[in-house]
């Protein structure tokens, strides 16, 4: 085909920046969509006329709805995906659902993952965990067989970028999860150089967890991160890195032993503070 007859090429006009500039950088910060103004100016109507009406007529499911649109693309079903700040946050999420002065205390994290990731494993050394990360060689790719060998019966957590920062090396994250299942490991992907670029399946991946933001190949702007959980995971998984509104049935009055006897169910559970409206409409506009 040539080229120029693309299809693709018509949303080159969505996007205001690629009129003067050939945009090369979008794995670091994607271009605004020109529909993402639109969707700021909705954001403070709805905010001008509704008032707190705001809540009930839609902003306080935005981190569910939100998130069913990211999951339409990596594949979770409707209700898996939860929008929050950053990925750092969703990390710090899953991490404090385990306790790590036990036997199972070692975290597999791959070499070429992102440095926020691992400054909250490493944080984690404190509370006992042992981290153990597989190096690149090369600073490039990282061979399966090291990180496979790295899995054993003291892991509790196997931490996987899909898609490496800095080199754009694509890691086997069926095999990797299959290993880290074999010996009763759970497994988080970092999928935010992955999601929206290349395929990506978690439910047929099998992973337990997964989180990626949308200021790159998402195109939503800085700001908003999410968190996939795997539907039939352990109900027993409780985080402490909690919040109000992971309550079932949310009341400000709420104490907090309630919320101990009463997390709604995973992944909303993981919904811990007031909801990302602002950034779930640059989002929610990429439609
Ligand atoms: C693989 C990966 N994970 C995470 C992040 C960002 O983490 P956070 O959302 O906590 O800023 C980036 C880029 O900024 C990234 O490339």
């Amino acid at each position: 085909m040539n080229i120029l007859q693309d299809p693709l090429l018509r949303w080159r006009n969505e996007f205001p920046i690629l009129e003067h500039t050939t945009y090369m950088i979008s794995h670091s910060l994607g271009p605004m969509p020109r529909r993402a103004q639109t969707a700021l100016q909705e954001f403070t109507n709805i905010w001008a006329t509704r008032g707190i009406r705001a809540w009930e007529e839609g902003w306080w499911d935005m981190p569910i709805t939100c998130g069913d649109l990211i999951g339409s693309i990596i594949g979770a079903p409707r209700g898996r995906v939860a929008m929050h700040q950053n990925v750092s946050i969703c990390q710090s999420i899953v991490t404090s659902c385990f306790q790590w002065n036990g036997p199972r205390n070692k975290i597999v994290t791959d070499g070429l993952n992102f440095p926020s990731n691992d400054y909250i494993y490493h944080a984690l050394a404190r509370q006992g965990a042992d981290i153990c990360s597989v190096a690149s060689s090369d600073g490039m790719t990282i061979p399966l067989e090291s990180i496979l060998d790295a899995i054993d019966d003291r892991t509790q957590l196997v931490s996987i970028s899909h898609v490496a920062f800095r080199s754009s090396f694509v890691q086997d994250l069926a095999a990797i999860t299959k290993r880290a299942h074999e010996v009763g490991a759970y497994i988080i992907a970092d999928l935010y150089q992955s999601a929206g670029i290349i395929p990506v399946d978690v439910t047929a991946l099998g992973v337990d967890f997964a989180t990626g933001g949308s200021v790159k190949w998402l195109l939503g702007g800085p700001g908003a991160g999410y968190l996939y959980v795997r539907p039939d995971l352990d109900p027993t998984l409780q985080p402490a890195a909690t919040g109000w509104a992971a309550h079932a049935h949310l009341r400000v009055q709420q104490r907090p032993h309630h919320l101990l006897e009463r997390h709604a169910p995973l992944p909303q559970r993981h919904t811990k503070c007031s909801v990302h409206v602002l950034r779930a409409f640059r989002l929610r506009n990429r439609q």
